[in-house]
């Protein structure tokens, strides 16, 4: 049976939005302790006109830990925009799931449950770091409307890399409910080079810039018994000498995979 818990200080002469209280004081603990499942939603607020003031929130974080408390079968939906930190509860051993789905718009619910019912194979990646501590990212929350990107090319997985920061869950990571292999990558040689960019300035700077100068192209294979999709990533290092982050983004690809079929 799905209940929501809205509002954890209801008592028992009140009404709710659940309907008339009987003798029981409900309550996250009586909820929670009463449930083989328990799905806790966190969120925070944000949006055109309102940037995220905090990386968490205390009266959140509390009531994961009372709901992981009393149900050993504790699920987590965050939907945020931008990081999260869950270190607060994500050692719980009563904390079994987290979904990660930020802004998912009119079927934000159906979606939700489909992943968490097994109906569709979650496939995407952090598109940015989840970090242990928030004094572990190299910028803090901005209040103000002026953002002077003093960190140059070390935002976000780059700044972690760079100095060695172990973060909670990294840029790019994702879970699947199948497995995957990868074979036969091929990366051709790239002759160093030395010319910049010079065509039409297009969105994102000269139209050159997005040459295609090699295809690196690797067999994925659906390993697992059920269907899914995979993205698949390419990150770059450059020698040394050209001081650039450790590694960084460099192309992205994602198709579906059916179970024991395909194969690209
Ligand atoms: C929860 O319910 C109490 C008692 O009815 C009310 O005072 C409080 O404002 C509610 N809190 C929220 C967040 O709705
Ligand atoms: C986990 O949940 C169970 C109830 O199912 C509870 O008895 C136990 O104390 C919880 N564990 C922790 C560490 O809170
Ligand atoms: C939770 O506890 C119940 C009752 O002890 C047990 O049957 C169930 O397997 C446990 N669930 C998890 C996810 O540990
Ligand atoms: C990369 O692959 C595309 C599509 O197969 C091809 O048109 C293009 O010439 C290739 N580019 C290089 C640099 O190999």
């Amino acid at each position: 049976m799905l209940r929501w818990i809205l509002n954890d200080t209801y008592t028992s002469s009140e009404t709710s939005a659940l309907g008339a209280r009987t003798g029981v004081v409900p309550g996250y603990v009586n909820y929670a302790q009463d449930s083989d499942a328990c799905l806790v939603f966190v969120n925070a607020l944000a949006g055109e006109g309102a940037d995220r003031t905090e990386l968490y929130n205390a009266d959140q974080d509390t009531m994961v830990k009372t709901v992981a408390d009393n149900c050993n079968n504790t699920i987590v939906v965050i939907n945020t925009m931008g990081p999260r930190l869950v270190d607060q509860w994500i050692e719980h051993e009563n904390v079994t799931a987290v979904l990660y789905s930020p802004l998912l718009g009119q079927n934000s619910g159906k979606s939700t449950l489909d992943v968490l019912y097994g109906e569709v194979n979650p496939s995407a990646r952090l598109t940015y770091t989840i970090a242990k501590n928030e004094w572990d990212y190299n910028v803090r929350v901005y209040d103000t409307k002026e953002c002077d990107f003093t960190e140059g090319v070390y935002i976000d997985y780059r700044y972690f890399d760079a100095y060695n920061i172990t973060p909670r869950y990294e840029f790019g990571c994702g879970l699947s409910y199948t497995s995957f292999t990868y074979t036969d990558l091929n990366v051709p040689s790239i002759e160093a080079l030395s010319v910049y960019p010079s065509g039409k300035k297009s969105v994102g700077g000269p139209v050159d810039l997005w040459d295609v100068i090699a295809n690196v192209t690797v067999s994925v294979t659906n390993t697992g018994g059920r269907a899914g999709a995979e993205t698949p990533q390419l990150y770059l290092s450059y020698p040394e000498t050209a001081k650039q982050p450790v590694r960084q983004l460099a192309a992205l690809s994602g198709w579906s995979w059916l179970a024991g079929r395909g194969r690209r």
